[in-house]
């Protein structure tokens, strides 16, 4: 690890230990940031861990910096070593999406969500990985985190994806809010004139990926 950078950087508490990451929070020249590292699976041979770590490591920044370029909050990328899978980043404050949804928080967090995932998507990157464990709910909105499964240049079927798999996560962890997908896609498909991206297509596409499911189960 880079001396210099762990000089800069002042350890909290481990907040979670994932099937892939170990993330910590912490403080990196004095702002609050979270570590990412990713923890190494034994099962995979060690080359071609040690190869997907870094194509995770590696989405995860590029994907952070250009949203930050665009001005579409998400959090800062501060520092990273590829080659040591980790990367550490802003905190975003703010309980996650599926602690406010769970205590009831009243608002329109859903169509929120909608709306910062259009944000996403109208920049040419799709999430790979859209849970609501994977978006926090901020003073600037519903901020989506955790982009290791991203891609840069996505295509119309990644963005049908992304809604595809927050409505399955939606089924299964949010079933009493019944109106739930309906509202993330009417934010979604709000100002339609203000980027040249056509969320239409993408809904479409999303409702014949749910009929392939739908067919396939
Ligand atoms: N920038 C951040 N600001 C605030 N909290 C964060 C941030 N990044 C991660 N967290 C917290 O840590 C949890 C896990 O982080 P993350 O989702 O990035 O890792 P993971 O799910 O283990 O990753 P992977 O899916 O790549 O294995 C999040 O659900 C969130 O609570
Ligand atoms: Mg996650």
């Amino acid at each position: 690890m880079l001396r210099e950078s762990w000089a800069l950087w002042n350890p909290g508490s481990v907040i979670h230990v994932g099937a892939e990451a170990e993330v910590s929070s912490g403080s990196w020249i004095g702002m609050p940031a979270i570590l990412k590292r990713r923890v190494p699976r034994s099962y995979r041979h060690p080359i071609l861990e040690k190869k997907l770590s870094k194509q995770r490591i590696y989405a995860e920044a590029r994907i952070i910096s250009r949203l930050n370029e665009n001005g579409v909050p998400s959090p800062k990328l501060l520092a990273m070593d590829p080659d040591e899978g980790w990367l550490i980043m802003s905190e975003v404050q703010g309980p996650t999406l599926l602690a406010a949804l769970r205590r009831g928080m009243e608002g329109e967090l859903e169509m929120a969500l909608g709306k910062s995932l259009r944000s996403v998507h109208s920049k040419g990157i799709s999430h790979g990985d859209l849970t609501t464990l994977n978006a926090i709910v901020s003073d600037s909105g519903v901020v989506l985190i955790d982009y290791g499964l991203g891609r840069l240049v996505a295509e119309t079927e990644h963005f049908g994806l992304d809604l595809h798999s927050l409505h399955e996560c939606l089924s299964a962890h949010h079933s009493d809010r019944k109106n739930a997908m309906h509202n993330v896609i009417e934010g979604y498909l709000q100002n339609p004139d203000s980027d040249a991206f056509d969320g239409k297509s993408v809904v479409d596409r999303f409702e014949s990926i749910r009929g392939r499911v739908r067919y396939h189960a």
